[in-house]
């Protein structure tokens, strides 16, 4: 699929060449970063925009030149508004009642309405709901005409992570239960990580790496997925920690996730190890992170859960360590590479 957008600065490839698959049942989660395209992938899907060349399958079957009511979807976009002046059950029953479905209504309502948690709001007005709520009406509202794919845009983006989190496990259920495949664009990570059968990174139009979630966090393809997805450090290749690690890299800087990093309060435990002061010390919620410093000045974050601090570390600001990063678990990259923001042809 490719969408170029003439502008007048010139052609701007939003979307430049990326090929999705989706097996039937599933959810495909689309993460990267700011206008790497997500939502115009969406669109074309959607048939809202006409692909510059590329085309759209359902299973064998092109639908590219279809309309998009002729293509069998139901959609939650970014900012999508329910219409205010219908009740919760005017809103689901829209599509099936512009189409003439012929089914019976208010069973599909009842049945929608139970499947999303709602029972007994059917009556209610817009406006009388939360926000979450309004999301689930608007999941409500796109599963009513049976659709061959749903796709969701940022549904949950404006809400509490707590509301998140519960339509979430939600939205997974109802998606188990209808066994329709859906595709969601989302910017939080938790979110595609707990939702997703598969991952897809975007970044400028084109996709970094698609798999699984444990395969995109296990296995990342680029520096800049690295960067994207999780915590990272950053540190220059020459610093002492890479090189008595024995890693060799062309590239000027090198990156190792916090929770990779081991942390040794004995030398003897570790005499390969480098050595670090911890600098300083913060607890946030259910984790302590550390800020450790190595004797040629590059700093570290480590972290861990409260619990294994308590267990096996507890250490004073000023104490020394001895820090190994598995050779593995390092990734040399240099400063462009990650870049996400997208180019102007
Ligand atoms: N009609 C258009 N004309 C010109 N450029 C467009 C048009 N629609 C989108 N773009 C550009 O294409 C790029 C991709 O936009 P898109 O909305 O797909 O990004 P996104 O990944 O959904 O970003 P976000 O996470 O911010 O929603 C953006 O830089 C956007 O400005
Ligand atoms: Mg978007």
């Amino acid at each position: 699929m490719v969408k170029h957008f003439e502008t007048r600065r010139g052609v701007f490839r939003a979307v430049n060449g990326v090929d999705v698959e989706c097996a039937p049942g599933t959810i495909t989660a689309l993460l990267g970063p700011s206008g790497s395209g997500k939502t115009t992938l969406l669109r074309l899907i959607a048939g809202l925009e006409e692909p510059t060349c590329g085309r759209v399958f359902f299973d064998n079957e092109d639908i590219t030149s279809l309309g998009v009511q002729e293509r069998d979807l139901g959609f939650v976009f970014q900012g999508y508004a329910l219409f205010k002046h219908m009740t919760v059950a005017e809103n689901i029953t829209f599509g099936p009642r512009m189409r003439k479905m012929g089914i019976d209504l208010d069973a599909k309502v009842e049945e929608l309405l139970k499947l999303t948690g709602l029972t007994g709001l059917g009556g209610r007005y817009p406006p009388q709901l939360s926000g979450g709520q309004k999301q689930r009406v608007a999941v409500a509202r796109a599963l009513a005409c049976n659709p061959r794919l749903m796709l969701l845009d940022e549904p949950f983006g404006a809400l509490d992570p707590l509301v998140r989190k519960s339509l979430r496990r939600g939205l997974r259920e109802i998606v188990q239960q209808v066994g329709v495949t859906t595709i969601i664009v989302t910017h939080d990570q938790e979110e595609a990580w707990d939702l997703a059968d598969h991952v897809v990174i975007f970044n400028k139009g084109v996709i970094e790496q698609r798999g699984t979630p444990e395969e995109v966090a296990r296995e990342p393809a680029s520096p800049f997925v690295m960067n994207f997805v999780g915590d990272v450090n950053h540190l220059p290749s020459h610093c002492q920690l890479v090189r008595k690690m024995g890693f060799h890299t062309d590239k000027p800087y090198v990156m190792c996730r916090p929770s990779d990093l081991s942390v040794y309060t004995n030398f003897e435990e570790a005499p390969h190890a480098a050595p670090a002061t911890v600098h300083d010390k913060a607890n946030v919620g259910r984790v302590v992170r550390y800020y450790l410093r190595f004797d040629d000045g590059v700093d570290v974050d480590f972290a861990v859960s409260r619990r294994v601090d308590e267990e096996r570390y507890d250490m004073d600001v000023g104490q020394r360590v001895f820090v190994e990063a598995p050779p593995s678990r390092l990734m040399g990259f240099d400063y462009p590479e990650l870049d996400g923001t997208a180019v102007v042809a």
